[in-house]
């Protein structure tokens, strides 16, 4: 059987009153992974420079970080020294990852109360650290697997980063591809779990469901998933959540906790103004993704309808096209970004729409599919 899940975006005007506090955007992602130095290398091919430094040379003696910037988006890239550190267990265990999502908000002590008080658990109690640029406030608490959602305030600082970060010379080496912003970031939780992380995001932090699958299941022929989007207020964070359904075969989500060993992000989704001009050149550099099979391309324009791009560039760079009542969207995935079959990247471009694309999810899936065969795995 192969149904599709068709989806509402929740047109309610989204009121900030409800948030329990507020959140701007998202400060930074940090990924944990096994050589960070190298790392930041194959992030230059996505476009992002290096800004900032934290290691030995400043006085850092427990871990490297390299801060990664392209317009709106900052990752950090961390690396224990000590086989010791729990960073170190962490990516023993998990493989490259992302450990810490980072929320900048106005006020990191109430967000620390607050969601605290709701049932998150405290990882870090709220903490002023300074440096000749200013104090800055963080908290943390812990989500999905051994995910962090750390709160940000950096109202009071002006320095490019975090304190003990020196600052690194612009690299001519890099040429950014038009990666504008965090789009959504997706979290995959262990079957039977997806409703306790919708009410966890919901009491915790006072997000809201703010896609309904009409049917909650997305069938291929061998696996199925179910996923909820979770938004605050303002509607700039979004956090969709998948588990695993029952299918005939593993699907990719249960494929994905086997390897990361858990729960985890999935993906992060980063927007841009030219689709076409990203993925182009993205390609050019050697980069992955996935390519659905050619027959999509035959009933896309049915489907999707008039859109300012060229199907035929769509086509021939693999990307996919999806529409809703307000406008529609433009979408293509990675391949994972690491050996292990985890986590992986979409490039967005949104024309309107303001859903995920779950008119590709089917043909997407299926393709998914094609390469877990591949690795033995479905
Ligand atoms: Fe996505």
């Amino acid at each position: 059987m192969i149904t599709q899940a068709s989806e509402r975006v929740e047109t309610r005007p989204m009121d900030q009153e409800a948030d329990l506090f507020q959140i701007n955007a998202i400060d930074h992602v940090e990924l944990w992974v096994g050589n960070a130095k190298q790392s930041a290398y194959y992030w230059k091919y996505w476009g992002f420079a290096p800004v900032a430094y934290s290691g030995l040379e400043t006085g850092n003696r427990r871990n490297a970080s390299y801060v990664l910037e392209q317009n709106k988006i900052r990752l950090v890239l961390s690396t224990a020294y000590s086989p010791h550190d729990e960073m170190a267990a962490h990516h023993l265990l998990h493989g490259d990852g992302v450990k810490v999502i980072a929320l900048e908000v106005d006020d990191a002590e109430l967000a620390y109360r607050e969601s605290t008080s709701r049932g998150a658990k405290g990882v870090l109690a709220p903490t002023e650290t300074r440096d000749d640029f200013g104090r800055i406030r963080i908290s943390a608490i812990q989500a999905y697997g051994q995910t962090l959602l750390k709160f940000v305030d950096r109202s009071d600082y002006q320095g490019n980063f975090l304190p003990g970060y020196k600052t690194l010379p612009p690299d001519p080496t890099v040429k950014p591809v038009g990666l504008a912003a965090i789009d959504h970031i997706v979290g995959n939780v262990e079957l039977g779990k997806m409703n306790y992380w919708v009410n966890w995001f919901h009491q915790a932090l006072g997000f809201r469901q703010i896609v309904h699958y009409d049917d909650k299941t997305i069938h291929t022929e061998y696996s199925a998933l179910m996923s909820k989007v979770m938004g605050n207020g303002n509607g700039r964070i979004k956090f969709p959540i998948n588990e695993p359904a029952e299918g005939r075969k593993k699907s990719q989500i249960e494929e994905y906790l086997d390897y990361y060993i858990g729960p985890g992000v999935q993906h992060l989704a980063l927007i841009t103004g030219d689709i076409i001009g990203t993925v182009r050149e993205l390609k050019a550099r050697g980069l992955e993704f996935l390519r659905v099979p050619n027959a999509y391309y035959d009933s896309l324009p049915d489907r999707v309808g008039k859109i300012k791009e060229s199907y035929d560039d769509i086509a021939e760079l693999g990307i996919l096209a999806d529409r809703d009542d307000e406008g529609y969207l433009l979408q293509i995935f990675s391949r994972p970004i690491q050996d292990r079959p985890t986590m992986f990247l979409e490039v967005i471009q949104r024309r309107g729409a303001r859903g995920f694309g779950v008119g590709n999810f089917k043909a997407l899936f299926e393709s998914l599919e094609i390469e877990q065969a591949k690795r033995g795995n479905l």
